[in-house]
């Protein structure tokens, strides 16, 4: 990927897709936050101008019309903290945002700096003791991989209902990793929080692969939910992956929810060389059951009487699955009598053919 110089540039279509994981997802994020919270905080730490070549609406514009335009009240108060490097972006952001009618409780800061300086500067006087910071959802998309050190994230992540949404950049980093220059090593070892990415250089077998998987096993350190959606290029080849990190279920489940709606087909992954027009962007779910069918036997084989509840947890916190694919998934077994499901619930009502409530009973046979 070529990065921009011009203030603006062309929107690829991954970009469009990973927009659409984000808008997705904050749609849902905006009203269950606010109305638990009297404040919430958006951070987009490399927002760029708010605008591409073409007109379409850049993240932080698109994070603000979804708290504007909002169906349900959003009540709290909102603070948008955009952080743009560059000038020329960050003075077009702000004829964008000077566009807007922004409500009396939200606060649109448009910022000059480094994402990494600006932010750490506030945790830093959060830790000295000046306030606390509200439950954040940061957006850190930068074009490549210096100023997002997994220092940073760590920081995050320990503070409650804080999550991030990182753009890894895994192809910028696997043709850096051997280079000379130790400013650019040094970066890469920030971005993981030690050397072991260096290290996979020397390593055999698929680097995009290792890092990937070394990058998820740091966030699995200080998140309970580690997602990640890949990005590939018009030539089919992987870009970036885009991490979700959260310790909140139903954040975890919200973004599932988002991930499935640009990947139909639930392999979280978009790539520019299928016709990026005329593929189903949001059609309905490709037939998921068969691989959730071998996932749920491994899980439940052998494990005894389970409750229907047991089987959503399993799906919904440790699966890319949703509960309506679970559905799909057990109706299956019961009709192959893989599992038998008893005819009451725990609550001693009859169970619902084809139904598979928290409360329902069942064995794998
Ligand atoms: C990938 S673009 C952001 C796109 C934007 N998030 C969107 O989706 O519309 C990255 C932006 O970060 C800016 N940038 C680069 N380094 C930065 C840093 N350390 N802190 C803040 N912004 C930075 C670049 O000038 C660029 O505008």
């Amino acid at each position: 990927m070529t990065i921009p110089k011009e203030t603006i540039w062309p929107l690829d279509p991954h970009s469009k897709a990973k927009h659409e994981i984000l808008r997705r997802y904050l749609e849902a994020w905006f009203p269950i936050l606010s109305t638990h919270h009297t404040r919430v905080v958006y951070i987009d730490g490399f927002s760029g101008p708010g605008r591409y070549k073409n007109g379409e609406a850049g993240s932080p514009l698109i994070a603000l019309d979804v708290a504007l335009n909002h169906r349900k009240t959003i009540a709290g108060e909102v603070i948008f903290w955009f952080i743009e490097e560059r000038e020329d972006r960050l003075e077009q952001l702000r004829k964008e945002l000077a566009a807007r009618t922004i409500p009396s409780h939200f606060r649109v800061i448009a910022d000059s700096g480094r994402f990494h300086e600006k932010f750490s500067a506030v945790l830093n006087s959060i830790d000295e003791g000046n306030g606390a910071l509200a439950p954040t959802f940061a957006f850190i998309d930068p074009f490549g991989f210096s100023g997002i050190p997994l220092s940073l994230i760590e920081r995050l992540m320990k503070v409650r209902r804080c999550e991030v949404l990182v753009t890894f950049m895994v192809d910028a980093i696997n043709r850096f990793l051997e280079h000379p220059d130790d400013k650019v090593q040094q970066h890469i070892v920030e971005a993981f929080g030690g050397d072991e990415a260096v290290r996979i250089a020397k390593g055999e077998g698929d680097r995009v692969e290792a890092l990937r998987g070394l990058y998820q096993a740091k966030l699995a350190k200080v998140a309970r939910y580690v997602r990640y959606f890949e990005m590939r290029d018009h030539e089919n080849r992987v870009q970036y992956y885009l991490f979700f990190a959260t310790n909140n279920e139903t954040g975890h489940l919200k973004m599932k929810e988002a991930m499935w709606r640009v990947d139909p087909d639930g392999e979280f992954r978009f790539s520019d060389a299928t016709n990026p027009d005329q593929r189903a962007m949001f059609a309905s779910d490709a037939d998921a059951t068969p691989l959730l069918v071998g996932q749920l036997n491994k899980q439940f084989l052998g494990k005894g009487t389970v409750t229907g509840g047991d089987v959503r947890a399993f799906v919904e916190n440790q699966t890319a699955y949703l509960k309506k694919h679970m559905t799909g998934a057990l109706k299956q077994l019961e009709q192959s009598a893989t599992i038998h499901v008893q005819a009451l619930k725990s609550d001693g009502k009859k169970r619902r053919a084809n139904t598979f409530p928290d409360e329902v009973k069942l064995a794998w046979v």
